[in-house]
């Protein structure tokens, strides 16, 4: 149609030097591949992106080439297209344009490109048939967004569902924790009858369920943190003295087979933060540690200031500011954590331990509690060599901590 020259095929003069001139200056740097087959279907001409995409450049002097420079062409479904049964050859006999038709280009080597094809007939001034067109769009990019668009959504789900299971669980979590001390409290009750009775099978029994309560009430505890429905007071808080504080309760954590230290730096500024939570964290790390650590090792707790800025600090959390920080670092000399692993275990419910031994929420916590403190965490590992996790606090105020008294095992350091 006169009026609509793309709804009939291009309209061209009956000159095909013309056709080959148009063809080498207007597509030679089209970001499509486009070429011309003339009115037998030969192929007359292309530019460099359709030999790209065709993963070969053919040689137009020798045998004539029909329809195509793809080695094989293959429906979207994959289906293998003869030639003289494909699109292309249709348009040649009905002179009607197939527009956004998705194909697969087969190379020679195997590989696949898949292409959208918009196929042109070109007709002469009587409306006899000269040839057609087809630009050809390689969706290779394409595709990678839209697997890229995919995974997006598919960590927005998963995120709406967290934060479904943060609300959901906090309100069951509340009412977990109301059950719980009231079992906890009755258990404490019976321990004396259960003592004084003198029965070891009762007394075995009872350690039993006073465990369990125990783990279900970290749990719980824990739950309850993730969800952030608890209140939170938060205080000035010295780093040396809190650890100094907490060295008994970490070298009953870690047990026997591992060496504790403290290597406290005696300018450590204070930090603000909740108290529990923070000491809640450390003993999560502490248990991280000994678990990766079996058969023994080093654990060492440290303090230090750091002015972190974004060159000195690349791994730095959303919404950081540069500024003065406080570190608390716990390190292990324990298995490490393999790379494929570091970016999971932030993730909550990962874990690598035995099912219900652990809850795999430990670090999840640990980092929603640093990140509600504006803190930041890093986290690095050696497989066999040990792992080192440092959790940073903006410093608070400008005082800092010369009071060490020199807890057991504490030396100091930079
Ligand atoms: N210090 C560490 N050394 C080696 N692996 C660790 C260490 N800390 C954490 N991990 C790994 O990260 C996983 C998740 O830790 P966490 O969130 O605390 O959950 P959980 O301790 O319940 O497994 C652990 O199962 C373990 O594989
Ligand atoms: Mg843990």
């Amino acid at each position: 149609m006169a009026d609509n020259p793309l709804g009939a095929g291009l309209r061209l003069p009956d000159d095909v030097p013309l056709v080959r001139k148009l063809g080498h200056e207007l597509i030679e740097f089209l970001p499509v591949g486009v070429y011309l087959c003339n009115a037998a279907g030969h192929l007359t001409t292309y530019n460099p992106k359709a030999a790209e995409i065709w993963g070969e450049a053919p040689d137009l002097g020798k045998q004539p080439i029909k329809y195509t420079g793809a080695y094989r062409l293959r429906s979207e479904d994959g289906a293998h297209m003869p030639l003289e049964q494909s699109p292309l050859a249709a348009v040649l006999l009905s002179k009607k344009p197939i527009t956004n038709l998705r194909m697969i280009v087969e190379r020679r080597d195997g590989s696949q490109v898949p292409i959208l094809a918009n196929i042109v007939p070109l007709l002469g001034k009587d409306g006899n048939m000269i040839g057609f067109m087809n630009s050809i769009q390689d969706l290779r990019q394409h595709a990678a967004q839209e697997q890229a668009q995919n995974n997006l959504q598919n960590a927005l789900v998963q995120a709406q569902k967290m934060e479904q299971i943060g609300k959901v669980g906090g309100g069951v979590v509340h009412e977990f924790t109301n059950q719980l001390t009231s079992l906890s409290m009755s258990l404490a009750l019976m321990e004396k009858e259960i003592r004084d009775a003198g029965s070891e099978q009762l007394q075995a029994r009872y350690a039993l369920c006073r465990e369990a309560t125990d783990k279900v009430t970290q749990l719980a505890e824990g739950l309850l943190l993730f969800a952030r429905t608890r209140p939170r007071t938060l205080e000035r808080i010295d780093p040396n003295q809190l650890l100094l504080g907490m060295s008994t309760l970490v070298g009953n954590e870690a047990g026997q087979k591992i060496h504790c230290q403290l290597n406290l730096a005696t300018d450590s500024s204070f930090l603000r933060a909740n108290r529990q939570h923070l000491e809640s964290a450390i003993i999560n790390l502490v248990t991280n540690a000994r678990d990766a650590m079996p058969a023994g090792g080093q654990l060492t707790l440290s303090t230090f200031n750091s002015q972190l800025d974004r060159s000195n600090f690349p791994q730095h959390n959303a919404n950081f500011k540069p500024g003065r920080y406080v570190a608390i670092r716990i390190e292990d000399t324990g298995t490490g954590i393999a790379p494929e692993a570091l970016e999971h275990i932030f993730a909550p419910f990962y874990t690598t331990r035995a099912l219900g031994k652990s809850t795999g929420l430990g670090l999840t916590m640990v980092r929603s509690f640093v990140t509600d403190m504006n803190g930041q965490l890093t986290v690095t590992s050696r497989l066999g060599e040990g792992t080192s996790v440092s959790l940073y606090f903006p410093c608070h105020g400008t005082e800092h901590s010369l009071a060490i008294t020199g807890g057991e095992g504490a030396s100091t350091g930079e």
